[in-house]
């Protein structure tokens, strides 16, 4: 049994960082919950044991301190609705006095959302000072944001140096990440096809590579596949591109190209002002992507 499911929670305040890194529709509705979701067996094990939770997350790239569009006071209700029986609080910042009180004051059974990290910008800086500071919010630290895995800032990576080693591990969603990967890397048969998406080719470029020698075919797509489009000679309008990793896409495609391995890009596309999931599906075959002329874009599954 792993750490965290052999782990009894009784008694115990867990802090755990959440990526509730979620898309918001204009009236802060979250269009999309996979996320929140993913996290909720971590949290559940921890309520079912006896113990009490506090979510800390970040929600967008906040450049001045604390936004409206990106509060994670929207989550609450979502919350509520997928833990059904479950006290969820809110705190109006993931440090000082208020959270410091409510997560003293937090019972058995009950959930504490904090608000957005990143409107400290020590956060992202990796501070050792403000990870300590939400260190003293809970008495064991769970790691549960597989999404921000990649990143080194305090509610991360630095936050674990506050912990001892029995009060610190990842939690359910990360260990079947981690498991899954240890799986797919390192036990795979071929034909092997691995799925790829995200916004930057910076993030996945090692991953790209080492799947260079393990796959038979990799299907690009999200964002990032307009960079492999560019790379490739192609025109993808405003669409999101990494200019200067367009030359590491172009090297990609020439060692798949020596190694055999296929690179499947996305085959049709659209321009449009906005997405019309509806009208792109029956016209387009799939998959698709739109290139709005807002430089977004969407990939279709
Ligand atoms: C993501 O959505 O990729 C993660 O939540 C990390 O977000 P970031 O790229 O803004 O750090």
């Amino acid at each position: 049994m792993s750490k965290f499911s052999s782990y009894n929670f009784s008694g115990q305040k867990a802090l755990i960082r959440v990526d509730f890194n979620v898309p918001l529709s204009d009236k802060f509705d979250v269009t999309d919950d996979t996320r929140i979701r993913a996290s909720i067996p971590t949290i559940r094990k921890i309520l079912d044991d006896g113990g009490s939770v506090i979510l800390m997350s970040h929600l967008g790239r906040p450049k001045d301190g604390p936004t409206e569009k990106y509060s994670l006071k929207h989550l609450v209700v979502p919350l509520r609705r997928l833990l059904p029986g479950a006290t969820v609080l809110f705190a109006k910042d993931c440090i000082g006095e208020e959270a410091q009180d409510m997560a003293k004051s937090l019972q058995k059974g009950e959930i504490l959302l904090l608000e957005n990290l990143r409107f400290h910008k020590e956060e992202e800086k990796g501070d050792k000072a403000f990870a300590e500071k939400l260190a003293k919010l809970g008495d064991v630290y769970v790691n549960d944001a597989f999404g921000t895995a990649h990143r080194a800032h305090a509610s991360t990576a630095i936050i674990a140096e506050f912990f001892p080693p029995d009060k610190k591990m990842f939690g359910l969603l990360m260990e079947n990440e981690i498991a899954n990967a240890e799986k797919v890397l390192h036990s795979s048969q071929k034909p092997f096809t691995a799925i790829i998406g995200g916004a930057k080719v910076s993030d996945k470029i090692l991953i790209l590579e080492n799947l260079l020698d393990k796959a038979t075919d990799i299907i690009i797509g999200g964002g990032m596949a307009y960079t492999f489009e560019k790379a490739e000679g192609g025109n993808i309008g405003k669409s999101l591109c990494e200019e200067d990793k367009i030359e590491t896409a172009r090297e990609l495609l020439a060692k798949a190209q020596a190694k055999g391995v296929c690179i499947h890009l996305p085959s049709d596309s659209l321009i449009a002002d906005k997405s019309n999931f509806r009208m792109t599906q029956r016209h387009l075959r799939l998959p698709a992507i739109i290139y709005p002329t807002d430089g977004w874009a969407w990939t279709l599954a």
